[in-house]
């Protein structure tokens, strides 16, 4: 069954948030913590290891209230019902949406009136065995030596899941040295290749259509590089595909072969066959518990109320910014290095699903939709753009990640990173006010004059809402409650504005012109504006 249609808007809730907003929108929220008693209590979740404070936020608890309220009238529970159960929610592809199943460990879920559990139980066995062999240095190359360099080809989902956990995780790999492959851009394949052994070295084909053009010619160039150095009879044990789409596989000559579903969303796919180079790079246990921690939070979401319900809350928080104060964006700020690839696996997850502006009617919208998201690890984020959140005029809520815990024991560092989290968090809402600048000037000493000219710049006028997601430790259990609870928010935020979060039309059109082009290079010569006339003539004008 599909998803219900209902405009956000039009509801009771919204009316009410709106006028929620006019009296928030100018209250502080240090005023917030003054006039309610447990604000924190009230505000926060403990949810397994983690400690979610959201009080941090320009709304009051009865706001907080309306926006529970909202998901209420928009019937979420339905919703979550028909995600988990294997409705086709993605309407437009006539699709499932079930990359919990893959992760769930339950015999629960159906496609068209079939178990899925046998395909899945029997497809996590074979990355066992696979990963465990490379693992083990028993899978060996073309001359019987180990395997040591495990390389991911593929794009957009197919590479940003897989290569942000491999690096989020790499305290905890062992044995093979990953690397990915993503852009179409000749340098860097060329840069990787140069570097690599190709006795030693495996290359993951992972594309759903197995029609990407990026990962089509980089696999093709993969092949070309092993072949100059080997022969074709060798290719099967250097090779192997994770795809939807056999025949085409077969057709680009790969003998072995992990399966993939049109249930699972290419950005979601990190927890299928996809996810063969992190089960490479950390061990099957390591993956196995990725998996178990993303199940943790699924089960929450599914049971949670909504007021302590991890990613409902984050969907709403971003809801009343996105919607009432008309913030543009969304910050992600890690306290770890290991997590610096997460903003960008999060700009696709939640970029391509909620970039929409069509509704589950076929109408246009007439409010805003999903957000921009960016972010940089910290305390690196706050030497380079902390400025313009601590003092511009944009308003960016942001959430704070971080780890109690530091992998290596490192408390003098960890210390410091975590005062500077904690800071950060504190200075963005609390600002500081004219007085206080004066009187800190004044107490340097500074002369009057002076003191009114640096006054004005040396003003935090605060108030600006963050969101902390504390964990104990980086292991891949909570990487994987992590992952999980922002693809969770997604889905949540895609209901509530009533779009379809698991298509991604808008990125054919570019491909479209793409291939135009190429033919254009070719002698062909399409129509186009002057504008791009003129570069494809500059282009074709240079000789390499
Ligand atoms: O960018 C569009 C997209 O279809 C993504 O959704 C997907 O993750 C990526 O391309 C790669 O697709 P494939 O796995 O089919 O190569």
């Amino acid at each position: 069954m599909a998803l219900r249609s209902q405009s956000p808007t039009h509801t009771e809730a919204w009316k009410n948030l709106k006028n929620c907003f006019d009296k928030d929108k100018d209250t502080s929220i240090l005023s917030f913590f003054n006039m309610e008693k447990d604000r924190v209590g009230s505000l926060s979740i403990e949810m397994d290891n983690l400690y979610f404070d959201f009080s941090k936020n320009r709304f009051s608890q009865q706001s907080f209230d309306q926006l529970i309220g909202l998901a209420r009238e928009l019937n979420l529970d339905d919703a979550i019902d028909k995600y988990f159960s294997g409705d086709n929610i993605n309407q437009t592809e006539e699709r499932a949406v079930l990359h919990t199943a893959l992760r769930s460990g339950k015999d629960e879920a159906k496609v068209n009136d079939q178990s899925i559990y046998p395909l899945v139980r029997d497809t996590l066995n074979n990355i066992r065995s696979f990963s465990n062999a490379i693992y083990n240095g028993e899978r060996t190359g073309y001359t019987g030596r180990a395997i040591t360099d495990v390389v991911n080809i593929g794009i957009g989902g197919s590479d940003l899941g897989p290569q942000m956990v491999v690096e989020s995780l790499q305290f905890y790999s062992q044995n093979v040295t990953s690397h990915f492959i993503s852009n179409v851009d000749g340098d860097l394949i060329a840069s990787k290749l140069e570097k690599l052994n190709p006795e030693t070295t495996l290359f993951i084909v992972v594309s759903k259509s197995f029609t990407t053009q990026e990962t089509l010619m980089n696999a093709n160039s993969a092949r070309n590089w092993f072949l100059e150095h080997s022969s074709l009879e060798h290719l099967k044990k250097h090779f192997v595909a994770v795809s939807a789409n056999k025949e085409k596989v077969k057709e680009f000559g790969i003998e072995t072969f992990f399966p993939m579903w049109d249930w699972v969303g290419g950005r979601f796919s990190l927890w299928s066959a996809a996810g063969l180079s992190i089960s490479c790079a950390i061990g099957m246990d390591n993956y196995e518990e990725l998996l178990t921690g993303a199940c943790k939070v699924d089960e929450h979401f599914r049971t949670a109320e909504y007021s302590k319900n991890v990613p409902v809350v984050l969907a709403l928080i971003g809801i009343w910014y996105n919607n009432f104060f008309e913030a543009e964006t969304e910050a992600i700020i890690p306290y770890t290095q290991y997590l610096q690839k997460l903003a960008p696996y999060l700009q696709q997850a939640s970029m391509e699903s909620n970039g929409k502006s069509i509704d589950r009617t076929g109408k246009r919208v007439d409010y805003q939709t999903g957000s921009i998201v960016w972010g940089e690890p910290g305390t690196n984020a706050q030497h380079a753009f902390f400025q313009l959140m601590h003092q511009g005029t944009k308003l960016i809520p942001s959430d704070f990640i971080g780890f109690t815990k530091p992998l290596y024991k490192n408390k003098a560092h960890h210390d410091i990173l975590m005062a500077n989290f904690f800071a950060q968090t504190e200075a963005l809402m609390k600002g500081k006010t004219r007085e206080q600048a004066y009187r800190e000037l004044e107490e340097q000493g500074f002369p009057a004059d002076k003191i009114e000219q640096l006054v004005s710049h040396k003003v935090f006028e605060g108030d600006n809402p963050s969101n902390t997601l504390l964990f104990e430790e980086l292991t891949p259990n909570t990487l994987g409650m992590l992952i999980a609870i922002y693809e969770h928010k997604i889905f949540v935020q895609g209901v509530i504005w009533n779009i379809f979060s698991f298509d991604q039309w808008g990125v054919e059109l570019g491909k479209e012109l793409a291939n135009t082009i190429l033919s254009d290079f070719k002698g062909k010569g399409a129509a186009h504006d002057d504008s791009t006339q003129t570069l494809i003539n500059r282009y074709m004008n240079i000789s390499f």
